[in-house]
């Protein structure tokens, strides 16, 4: 990957992360990319300009009174000369000032002023980010187009676990590559569910399947390169976050109902790659089943509900795209699910011993009403690129154009 003549601007601001975007700075210009870089105050006092302009090769600017740098309106030069804005680490205040139209210093007035795509990539405390006025904040640049690029979850510098880590410098590398790819989703809501639900029969047991989530994980992560705003629905699995989509873990069928309506309001497309218990126990019992020899266990079940479904019967529902695991005859039964589940689209897998569960190949037979095809054998994260490109086509040929 190049990013050969690509300019991007990163605003640093002030927090503990500021010293990780020097490795990021470093990684961009690995990769041939023109990096300028423009820093709060804040953000000194971690890191020296001095060490960002060793790195890019370029004057750092901090102050929109420095009078050398202004001296040919510097700020609207440096609005117009970046293609990608990128403020990491993003405080809790640079998000607030961003979210509210601030131009009190040089990031937020050169913000206001560009045409590019702007990212943020939050990094505060785990009780700050979760914060009701941060998380306001946040939705407001979202519905204004701002990509944001986590947090992720994890150990935090002042000692606490939680979600508010920046990325890591190499994720943020990737997304800005990705972000110079086919933005066919950009200002889109996207939400996908990956894989399994368990059933719990009692406190020890479950009902189950082979759903590993790689392939629902590879969907959102495509959908994110194709500049979605991604949220994961995500059965119990052990497969990490896609760096900048936002995650809901569940367990059960019912709990993924749930999250998946509240994650579809407002959404323009739902993706159902979770393979969804259709059963559960009607009773959990409340203590772990004894075994009485010599009897067999009967176990009642109960009906789950149908998510994707549900969905289809709301009066304003996302673009629908289901998947069909089937072991036989393929095209009827997807067909049919098509059909009886009032999708707009069905990504048909065969399933079974090393196919389509778990494994990291699959194909998929895509069918619509008056359409189909086949996209052959290959990696999930391939076929993801693939199916987002043919899903964002036929959404796009109802909807028009992007926002
Ligand atoms: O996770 P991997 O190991 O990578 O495997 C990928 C996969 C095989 C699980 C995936 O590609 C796949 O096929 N997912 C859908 C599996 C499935 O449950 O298919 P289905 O034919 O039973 O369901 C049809 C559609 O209805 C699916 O979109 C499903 O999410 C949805 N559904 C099903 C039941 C239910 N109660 N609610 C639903 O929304």
């Amino acid at each position: 990957m190049s990013l050969r003549q690509r300019r991007i601007l990163i605003g640093v601001t002030g927090g503990i992360a500021a010293y990780k975007i020097c490795e990021l700075v470093r990684r961009l210009r690995d990769l041939d990319a023109e990096v300028r870089v423009v820093m709060t105050e804040g953000a000194t006092h971690f890191v020296t300009p001095t060490t960002f302009q060793a790195l890019s090769g370029q004057p750092v600017r901090v102050s929109l009174w420095d009078e050398q740098g202004e001296a040919a309106m510097g700020h609207i030069e440096l609005a117009k000369w970046a293609e990608r804005v990128l403020i990491a680490p993003a405080s809790a205040d640079t998000i607030a000032r961003l979210a509210h139209g601030h131009a009190d210093d040089l990031l937020s007035t050169v913000v206001l002023a560009t045409a590019a795509p702007v990212y943020v990539a939050p990094a505060m405390n785990q009780q700050m980010w979760a914060h009701p006025a941060v998380q306001a904040n946040i939705g407001i640049l979202r519905v204004r187009g701002v990509g944001i690029l986590g947090p992720a979850d994890g150990d935090q510098a002042c000692g606490d676990i939680g979600s508010g880590r920046m990325l890591e410098p190499h994720d943020l590398r990737d997304l800005l590559v990705a972000s110079f790819g086919d933005q066919v989703l950009r200002g889109r809501r996207v939400v996908v569910s990956a894989g399994p639900t368990y059933e719990d029969i009692d406190p020890v047991r479950f009902i189950g399947n082979r759903s590993s989530g790689r392939m629902g994980f590879a969907v959102a992560a495509a959908a994110r390169d194709a500049g979605a705003d991604v949220t994961l629905v995500a059965g119990p699995v052990s497969l990490p976050t896609p760096p900048g989509v936002s995650r809901v873990d569940v367990r059960s069928a019912r709990q993924m109902h749930d999250a998946v309506l509240a994650a579809c309001h407002g959404s323009d497309i739902y993706i159902g790659a979770a393979a969804v218990g259709d059963y559960r126990p009607a009773d959990m019992a409340d203590h772990k089943l004894k075994k009485v020899d010599g009897s067999p266990l009967r176990l009642e079940l109960t009906e789950n509900p149908d998510i994707i479904a549900a969905l289809a019967a709301l009066p304003a529902h996302p673009f629908l795209v289901g998947f069909a695991a089937e072991t036989r005859e393929l095209t009827s039964y997807a067909q049919d699910k098509l059909r009886r589940k009032g999708l707009d689209m069905i990504a048909a897998n065969e399933v079974g011993p090393g196919k389509g569960f778990e494994v990291a190949e699959n194909a998929l037979h895509l069918y619509w009403q008056g359409g189909d095809l086949t996209l052959p054998t290959r990696a999930k994260t391939e076929l993801a690129r693939q199916l987002i490109g043919h899903i964002a086509e036929r959404f796009l040929s109802g909807h028009g154009p992007n926002p």
